[in-house]
């Protein structure tokens, strides 16, 4: 037996196995056979009634090894099915004590064997559905016999774990044990075992449904999230067939089902998204030795769209935050916007009363940059404007602790420029580029400035995942990762319209790649007045840049700023965010083709889609072998998260891997050539890439951080 794997112990008469294999105890090779060569020993053993299975460390057992979906299982090793039938085998009861985590086959594993406790803390799930399959050793048969059709159905689909408490109530754990845990599940065992049984497997539960018209309610309910994607639907057929068939068979069509999911491009996708989430956070010149700032209080300048919701992020977190306007109007607006924020989420039932009470009393308004002298980290949510911006830093750098962390919320300015103004505070000077709504988006680009110190940098990584977020590191460049990959997106949409493609026709087809709202409805939500004045300021530009922005001034000239006016290249209804076509766009498209000489329209779907498309792989090409990118797969997370992209595509630079980037460097040569724009100047990176048959993911296992 693998002693390093899983462990074998007696414990008066219960045999104790304990997987160990760090971090979270996988079930690669060499765990399967630990276990069922730990119940081949204790069946041996005369002194022993039950076993208990337990795993070491922070959590029971993390379910199949994620890294084996792409790799070949080792010849003869056993795997889920041997360890099930290994427990179903046992004549002595087999009782899974749960602590930490019990995820996937995890939970798989531990619905096979006759009893489950649980101790408190404790999260038991089927994500399966995240990583594009449903679940393959059993889950869809085994928890609607435990917790119910309904309740097993709702956990697969959605992916999302149940609490201890909730475990034992939906019958999926048999007993909560509060203290003494191995103990407690040790004297759990032996009283079952002295019972003498019967010890009923969950597969010899009846399953029992209310409603059947619940599948169907179902994917009624996913149809705008699932958009395009198998594996939701696919939980929804194996719990069906697990209504519908025998177990054994029901089994077997799990299998199939699992077996079409766990090849497929979305499957590969999620499981690219996965892996690249854990690889964000591996930073070169930070590890884990890197000492981290204790972060007790905050500061926010600006109460706006982005500084209210950037308060929040701290209250939430229960770091006192004090948020500092430039006069008490502006304050009391800003303020005013936050408590219905947390009243909305009191209300839908997202935030308790009390929680609210203590997220609103950790936000002290001001209108004294004074207030921010004790404040740990400040970080700044003022206008877009590099003067505006430095005269504000110079009141925080007269204010602020010598040692406090100071940073931008730009979208686009140079923060090295900002922080060159400060000479004394160059190593505490940084972005954080959050997004809108910042109290809900996930992403948050840091960026990294020149100077700035590894200890400090590591420590807004650790802040920012306080706050529930996903930092990703950028380096200082026009727009950073997002922003910059986001004008040549956004660049070919207003080309397009003033091609003659209409805007609802370029939405649809983003709309069906998978995007949460195509290019047009996104900024009529942004807003169009940002751009036109910024093309104001910069004297309008070359000829070939008007192109693509005559439309939008058109639109502006007449008020037109998108959703906050009720119309931009949408009209809107009173109270409504719903885009509907308008007539006097087709005018403006005829007026722009006839401006600008161009033919009638003339693009496929295909076409929008790569006009649309290939300028963000481009352009992220390009940000990757500048370094203001550590990885593709940061840019992936950075669409996926901030952006709209599907994560089930894996984002633009995985996705371009399946179109094939040679079919892409070609094309984006070929527009060059034929259109000129900025966004398709090649990538060097791109050409590299696409000449040796490589992709993205080659490049970025070849460039691995530590
Ligand atoms: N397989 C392989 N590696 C895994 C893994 C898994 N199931 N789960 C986590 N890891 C790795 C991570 O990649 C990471 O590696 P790294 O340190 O080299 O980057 C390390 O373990 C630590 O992971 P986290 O950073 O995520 O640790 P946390 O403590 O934040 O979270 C966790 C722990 C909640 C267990 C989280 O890792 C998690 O959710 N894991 C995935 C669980 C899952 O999806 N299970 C289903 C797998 S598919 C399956 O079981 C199929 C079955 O139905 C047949
Ligand atoms: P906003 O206009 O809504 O808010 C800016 C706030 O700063 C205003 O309330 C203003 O009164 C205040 N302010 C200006 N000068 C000040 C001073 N000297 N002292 C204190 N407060 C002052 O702007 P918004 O949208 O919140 O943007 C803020 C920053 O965040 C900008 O740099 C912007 O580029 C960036 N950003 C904006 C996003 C968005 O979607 N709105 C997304 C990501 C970043």
């Amino acid at each position: 037996m693998n002693m390093s794997l899983v462990e074998y112990e007696r414990r008066g008469s219960v045999a104790v196995l304990t997987v160990n294999n760090p971090p979270v105890n996988a079930m690669s090779p060499g765990v399967p056979r630990g276990i069922c060569e730990g119940i081949a020993r204790a069946s041996r053993d005369r002194e022993v009634d039950a076993v208990v299975l337990v795993g070491a460390g922070r959590g029971f057992i993390a379910g199949a090894d994620i890294r084996y979906f792409s790799l070949p299982w080792p010849e003869g090793e056993e795997n889920f099915s041997d360890v099930i039938r290994a427990f179903e085998d046992s004549s002595k009861p087999v009782v899974a004590a749960i602590h930490g985590h019990a995820l996937g086959g995890g939970l798989e594993v531990a619905m096979a064997c006759h009893y489950r406790v649980v101790s408190p803390g404790t999260r038991v799930g089927q994500p399966e559905v995240k990583l594009g399959f449903p679940p393959g050793a059993g889950g869809t048969q085994r928890l609607p016999r435990l917790a119910g059709v309904a309740a097993a159905l709702d956990m697969i689909v959605t992916g999302s774990p149940v609490t201890a408490p909730q475990a034992v109530e939906l019958g999926i754990a048999d007993s909560l044990i509060e203290d003494d845990f191995v103990e407690g599940a040790c004297r759990f065992a032996e009283q079952r075992a002295r019972s003498g049984g019967p010890h009923r497997l969950a597969r010899d539960l009846p399953v029992n449904l209310d409603d059947p018209a619940i599948f169907d309610a179902m994917r009624g309910k996913i149809a705008r999230r699932a958009r395009g994607m198998r594996a939701p639907y696919a939980c929804i057929e194996c719990v069906e067939a697990a209504v519908n068939l025998d177990f054994d068979a029901g089994i077997a069509e799990e299998r199939r089902i699992f077996e079409a999911c766990v090849h497929s491009d979305e499957s590969k996708a999620l499981r690219h998204v996965f892996f690249a989430e854990r690889a964000a956070g591996k930073i070169p010149g930070i590890d884990k030795s890197t000492p981290l700032r204790e972060i007790a209080s905050a500061g926010v300048v600006g109460a706006g769209t982005m500084g209210g919701g950037i308060a929040m992020n701290f209250a939430n977190a229960g770091i006192p935050v004090t948020i500092v306007e430039r006069n008490s109007e502006a304050l009391e607006r800003g303020m005013a916007v936050i408590s219905r924020n947390y009243g909305a989420s009191v209300s839908r039932g997202r935030m308790s009363e009390e929680a609210h009470d203590r997220a609103m009393a950790l936000i002290t308004p001001s209108i004294a940059m004074e207030d921010l002298a004790d404040a740990d980290v400040i970080i700044e949510a003022v206008f877009e404007e590099m003067a505006v911006k430095k005269a504000v830093f110079a009141e925080i750098d007269r204010v602020a602790r010598p040692d406090a962390i100071l940073t931008s919320n730009t979208s686009y300015l140079n923060i090295d420029d900002i922080a060159a103004a400060m000479p004394d505070r160059h190593g505490r000077v940084l972005g954080t580029h959050f997004f809108s709504p910042a109290n809900v988006m996930r992403l948050l680009e840091v960026v990294r400035t020149a100077n700035v110190s590894a200890e400090n940098l590591a420590t807004v990584m650790a802040l920012a995942r306080r706050m529930g977020k996903l930092p990703i590191v950028a380096g200082v460049c026009h727009g950073f990762i997002g922003n910059r990959m986001l004008e040549g997106y956004f660049g070919e949409a207003s080309l397009m319209v003033e091609e003659g493609i209409a805007p609802e026709r370029i939405d649809r087809v983003m709309f069906e790649f998978g995007m949460a709202m195509g290019p047009l409805a996104v900024m009529d939500l942004a807003g169009l007045d940002i751009g036109w004045s910024k093309r104001k300021d910069a004297g309008g530009g070359t000829a070939i840049e008007r192109r693509g922005s005559w439309i939008a001034n058109r639109l502006c000239e007449q008020g037109r700023f998108g959703q906050k006016t009720g119309r931009g290249y949408y009209i809107y209804e009173k109270g409504s965010r719903t885009p509907t076509p308008d007539a006097e766009i087709d005018d403006l498209m005829e007026a722009a083709r006839h401006h600008f000489g161009l033919g009638p329209p003339d693009l496929s779907d295909a076409q929008i889609l790569e006009r649309c498309l290939y300028p963000l792989v481009n352009i992220g090409a390009t940000i990757l072998a500048e370094g203001h990118a550590l990885r593709a797969s940061d840019i992936d997370l950075v669409y996926i998260n901030g952006y709209g992209f599907p994560a089930w595509r894996g984002g633009p630079m995985h996705w371009a891997g399946n179109v094939g980037l040679d079919r892409i460097h070609e094309a984006v040569c070929r527009y060059h050539r034929e259109l000129g724009f900025p966004q398709w100047a090649p990538s060097s990176l791109l050409k590299e890439l696409a000449s040796s048959s490589r992709t993205f993911e080659d490049h970025d296992r070849d460039h691995r951080h530590a």
